[in-house]
């Protein structure tokens, strides 16, 4: 393993991924081919653009000519697949970008692996795939019962993946994370959309009682996992990587309250999201004997985070205009109003 292609680089968890293999593998290049949607922001990459050891290439996973094009050009051996629609209420409202990226785009990246003979792929997935978990945890034999378009998309992946792993022998492993937060997450999934919010003192849409329970993994934990299992996972197996953090919603966030400094009163729980499952919760034994253990808990993680939006204003008030306002209104307008 040499030049590593890292899909979806441009965005949250794949940023944090590719910052974290620059600093600890001087022997890899790290080419990142990213579509640069709405999520993808080339700010999350400033603190590696001046590596000889990193690429840029935008483009979608899902031209097959694009993928052939930069694995030639970087002579890429391995690709760790992070491209994704990843948001579970935008899928909600309009599936297709979904069933385009999530599904189609990793059938070419394994049609492409194939064709050009690459050793390995790495397939970030999820636990949404399980689906509402009621009690105990879900281990990697579990079958899907995914209940949102997006963990549709991303189960549907994973089906294709198993076929190719069965019909052609291809070394895939799979790697399925919890809830993630940290620096650099776009300020529409719960944490930085709350920890934003409530900075301007504006109000903090709370999906239905609030009582769902997430397990909450820590960015650069998730990283962690996600080389661990590059280097050490067998071929054709699916990780858990889990936080060990469940959580109740609302306890979440009184938590990034008090770490503001902001009052509960913040909070106005609104219209639940349709389907919305009510916990999800994974057995990780099976990373924990490949050597991985997170490194943050889960109060000084969320303190950590806090400070970051606090100290990087530059960072997320320009993401805030625009689309993204568009996008606020639809999602949570009526929601307010029906509120107050
Ligand atoms: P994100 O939305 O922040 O980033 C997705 C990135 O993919 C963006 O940079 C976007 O521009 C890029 N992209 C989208 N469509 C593309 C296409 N067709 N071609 C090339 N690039 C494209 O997502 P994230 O939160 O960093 O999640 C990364 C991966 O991890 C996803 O596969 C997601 O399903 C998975 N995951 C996320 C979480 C979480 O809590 N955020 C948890 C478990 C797994
Ligand atoms: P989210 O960050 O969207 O992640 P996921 O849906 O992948 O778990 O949401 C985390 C939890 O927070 C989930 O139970 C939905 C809830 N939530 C709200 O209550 N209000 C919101 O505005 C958002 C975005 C999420």
């Amino acid at each position: 393993m040499k030049n590593i292609l890292v899909t979806g680089g441009a965005g949250f968890i794949g940023s944090a991924f590719v910052r974290y293999m620059i600093d600890t593998y001087p022997e890899y290049n790290i080419i990142v081919l990213d579509k640069l949607t709405y999520a993808g922001n080339l700010d999350n990459l400033l603190p590696v653009h001046d590596s000889p050891r990193y690429h840029f290439e935008r483009g979608d996973i899902a031209s097959r000519e694009t993928v052939q094009r930069v694995v030639e050009t970087y002579s890429v051996d391995t690709i760790v697949n992070f491209a994704a629609e990843s948001h579970v209420d935008r899928s909600i409202l309009q599936p297709d970008a979904f069933i385009h990226t999530d599904v189609v785009g990793t059938y070419i990246l394994l049609d492409m692996m194939r064709l050009l003979g690459l050793e390995r792929m790495l397939h970030v997935s999820t636990d949404e795939v399980y689906g509402d978990v009621a009690e105990g945890y879900s281990v990697e034999t579990d079958s899907f019962q995914p209940n949102s378009p997006y963990a549709a998309s991303k189960a549907s992946a994973e089906l294709m993946i198993r076929a190719y792993r069965q019909t052609y022998d291809l070394d895939v492993v799979v790697t399925r994370g919890s809830n993630t937060f940290g620096p650099y997450q776009y300020p529409e999934k719960l944490l930085p959309l709350f920890i934003t919010e409530a900075i301007d003192d504006r109000p903090l849409p709370l999906y239905g009682d609030g009582m769902q329970v997430r397990d909450w993994l820590f960015v650069e934990d998730h990283v962690t996992g996600i080389d661990t299992v590059l280097h050490h996972g067998a071929a054709g197996e699916a990780y858990n990587i889990a936080g060990e953090c469940e959580k109740h919603n609302i306890e979440v966030v009184r938590e990034l309250l008090r770490a503001l400094g902001k009052p509960e009163k913040l909070i106005r729980h609104v219209k639940d999201r349709p389907g919305h499952d009510r916990r999800y919760a994974m057995n990780c034994d099976k990373l924990h004997a490949l050597g991985w253990q997170r490194q943050h808990s889960f109060e000084d993680a969320i303190r950590l985070t806090v400070q970051w939006y606090v100290d990087n204003e530059w960072w997320w008030r320009k993401i805030k205009t625009g689309e993204y306002l568009e996008y606020y209104k639809a999602q949570y307008a009526e929601r307010l109003a029906e509120s107050d």
